[in-house]
């Protein structure tokens, strides 16, 4: 089976288009084409995500990705006359009336080439910002009506998840199911969340961030320490540099909820402490701010870990996924490692650095690891929803 995937949650814009085959609950995949565009520079003025940009980038870079897509995976076949009617072409203008760069783009497409031989198109509906949301899912319809092909909604939680039980490299991977229970950690720049499965593909959130995303602590406390945006690789950088000098450890911030009697997490306190330290400092130096970067990491690597800690004996856990952007983090990544490795028969998940962050693939995968039992469905039944929880998926 071909599947086409689009990404389109935050400020990467992803697609890719994979091979995928299952057998005896065993899914293949092979990578035929991948294309990521970030808008995370764009973003950095305004020290995070700008929902309006992000959905007027995404609209704009579609269409050439796609185009570029195609080419690479040598599905561009041109063809001498359009195959797609008129009429329909019509219909896909009204269905982008609010994208008119990416109609003239997919117009432009459809005059110039054949249906490609694509079985699917897994597009991301949510959880996400739902401006940028709908443009992928937008797209996802128009390529839809205009080549009769179904789509797959994806939550991009799950696609988080696949990402991590993806086993593999560069293009060839496989999927088999955890040994359960299995436990989710996924930590991102939008979401903080324990997901338990018991069995395949059923998902429980059994705890979550009151308030802010792990990776909004660090992407805030680097705006406040004056670093770039996204914060969290600049934290990351610092913290290591800090603990390599092995400067001194001057500064103590809060382990929020540290020990409280539940699996449920709370960040924004931290951002807070962080401000009243600078403001304290007065203007750190570049010594202090590594010495704030390696405590914040510190906190926060402590709290997930006594957390992941406590789920993980509560719940008899076989398996530990842990996905999201944040889980290219060197630190944490090291510290969960240590964790699961106190245990003998909890197996742990965790992408490489390049799959943790979003990506296209990450959503093709989350198609493939439906196995035979793909829920396809008719364009006109896709929306986007920006709070799509992951016990929808
Ligand atoms: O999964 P993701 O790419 O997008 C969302 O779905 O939110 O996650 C982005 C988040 C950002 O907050 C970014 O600062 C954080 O992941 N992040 C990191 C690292 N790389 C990305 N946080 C800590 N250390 C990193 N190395
Ligand atoms: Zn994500």
């Amino acid at each position: 089976m071909r599947i086409l995937s689009i990404e389109t949650s935050c400020d990467e814009t992803g697609l890719s288009l994979i091979e995928t085959d299952t057998n005896e609950n065993v899914t293949t995949i092979n990578v035929v084409a991948d294309m990521l565009l970030s808008q995370a520079m764009l973003h950095a003025e305004y020290g995070g995500v700008y929902p309006t940009l992000a959905k007027r980038e995404h609209a704009k870079n579609l269409g050439p990705l796609l185009l570029e897509l195609l080419k690479k995976a040598n599905l561009f076949i041109p063809a001498d006359t359009p195959s797609v009617p008129k009429e329909m072409i019509g219909e896909i203008k009204e269905l982008l009336e609010r994208e008119p760069e990416l109609f003239v783009y997919i117009a432009m497409i459809l005059a110039q080439a054949q249906k490609p031989p694509i079985d699917a198109i897994a597009v991301t509906r949510g959880p996400g910002l739902e401006p940028a949301l709908w443009v992928g899912v937008n797209f996802a319809r128009a390529l839809s009506k205009a080549w009769s092909i179904p789509i797959i909604p994806i939550n991009h939680m799950e696609g988080h998840v696949a990402a991590a039980l993806a086993d593999g490299s560069d293009t060839t991977f496989t999927i088999t199911q955890p040994k359960m229970p299995a436990l989710a950690l996924l930590i991102s720049g939008g979401h903080t969340e324990f997901v338990l499965t018991e069995n395949w593909r059923e998902y429980e959130k059994i705890g979550s961030t009151r308030d802010d995303a792990v990776g909004e602590a660090f992407d805030k406390s680097a705006r406040l320490l004056g670093l770039g945006y996204p914060g969290g690789p600049q934290i990351s950088r610092l913290a290591s540099e800090a603990r390599h000098a092995e400067l001194e450890q001057p500064y103590s911030l809060p382990r929020p909820m540290l020990h409280t009697n539940d699996f449920d997490f709370s960040f924004s306190g931290l951002k807070t402490a962080v401000r009243n330290l600078v403001a304290e400092i007065g203007d750190p130096d570049e010594t202090q701010k590594k010495q704030i970067a390696r405590e914040l990491e510190d906190a926060i690597t402590e709290t997930l870990v006594t957390k992941t800690k406590n789920a993980i004996e509560h719940h008899n856990v076989r398996s530990l996924i842990v996905s999201g952007g944040v889980s290219a983090n060197t630190h944490i990544r090291s510290a969960l490692e240590e964790l699961v490795a106190e245990y003998e028969d909890v197996a742990l998940y965790i992408p490489e650095p390049s799959l943790a962050t979003d990506n296209g693939r990450m959503i093709a995968f989350a198609a493939a690891m439906q196995g035979a039992e793909i829920a396809s469905i008719s364009a006109d039944d896709l929306h986007a929803n920006g709070n799509l929880s992951i016990v929808e998926s």
